[in-house]
């Protein structure tokens, strides 16, 4: 079997023009959503994320503003950032781009963010109501995108097994628990591999969905991957390779080629993933600046 590419560019660009039009109808009643995107230090992968972010909200109609702060700034500093853009009617969404310097303390950080304005979804009152159900919960961006990737593919979810390795906040745990919810994109049955899990082959082979996010180049071999099954691959790598100019290239967690091979359905690093998280950002700013219209 040679797997379906699920090309997460062209689905991400047509939510983007889905959101656009939404866009121009909030327009209509005066209001612009923006999004104000923080960003501490020069981490390069940070910098070309938040400067796609920004692209991308100006495309879609909205108003975007990035902050950049030194590598120097202190925690009061971000905090007092957040402060003012939590109390700017002109930003309906925020995020802060993670990581963040090592000395600062994220969790005080996201929690600083008013959870209305969290179009990331990782305050608290946004990871709680997306456990409860609620459909008022941001919906942190890459899971989220990938759950629409999987509904717009026409990949069933219902009844699966998908087996998710990585359980970071921002991408193994909120996926596990959009695809446990009732309704379209959900009833899967989950489990959660990480680095502690025993025979890990043995896990993700009984996956009819994979979703690998552990942050480690090729990392899924095709020895771990039943025949048939779907491969979202969420890492993006930079791995040395001197025959390219830039003297790397871009890999995810898996190994693409022999993986593809038996696969039904893999996503491309890049144009996979990446485009889907950034799509979705867009729609949380939108869910964010629809609730200053109900007001
Ligand atoms: N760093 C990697 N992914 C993300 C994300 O989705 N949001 C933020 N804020 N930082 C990230």
């Amino acid at each position: 079997m040679t797997a379906r590419i699920l090309d997460g560019k062209a689905l991400g660009l047509a939510i983007r023009e889905e959101v656009a039009v939404d866009v121009a109808k909030l327009a209509a009643v005066g209001i612009k959503p923006g999004l104000a995107v923080v960003l501490v230090g020069e981490d390069p992968a940070s910098q070309v994320y938040v400067r796609s972010k920004g692209r991308a909200c100006e495309e879609a109609g909205m108003y975007s503003v990035t902050i950049r702060l030194p590598d120097t700034a202190t925690q009061d500093e971000l905090l007092a950032t957040i402060d003012k853009l939590n109390a700017d009617p002109a930003i309906h969404g925020m995020l802060v781009q993670l990581p963040l310097p090592k000395r600062m303390d994220s969790d005080k950080v996201l929690r600083r963010i008013n959870p209305l304005k969290d179009v990331d979804g990782f305050h608290p009152e946004n990871v709680g109501k997306l456990v409860t159900g609620d459909p008022t919960a941001f919906r942190p961006a890459t899971p989220y995108g990938i759950q629409q990737m999987l509904i717009r593919s026409g990949i069933e979810t219902n009844g699966a097994h998908a087996v998710i390795i990585g359980r970071s906040n921002i991408v193994g745990k909120p996926m596990a628990n959009l695809l446990i919810q009732q309704g379209p994109g959900g009833n899967a049955t989950v489990t959660v591999c990480h680095s502690r899990s025993k025979d890990l082959p043995s896990l993700t082979r009984q996956g009819d969905i994979l979703i690998v996010a552990i942050g480690r180049a090729e990392f899924l071999t095709a020895d771990m991957v039943r025949p048939g099954a779907v491969v979202i691959d969420v890492g993006i790598n930079r791995v040395e390779d001197a025959t390219r100019e830039k003297g790397y290239r871009l890999c995810g967690d898996v190994e693409y080629e022999p993986v593809a091979a038996i696969a039904s359905a893999i996503t491309p690093v890049p144009g996979g993933v990446g485009p889907m998280t950034i799509a979705m950002l867009l729609k949380n700013t939108l869910q964010a600046a629809e609730l200053t219209r109900a007001e």
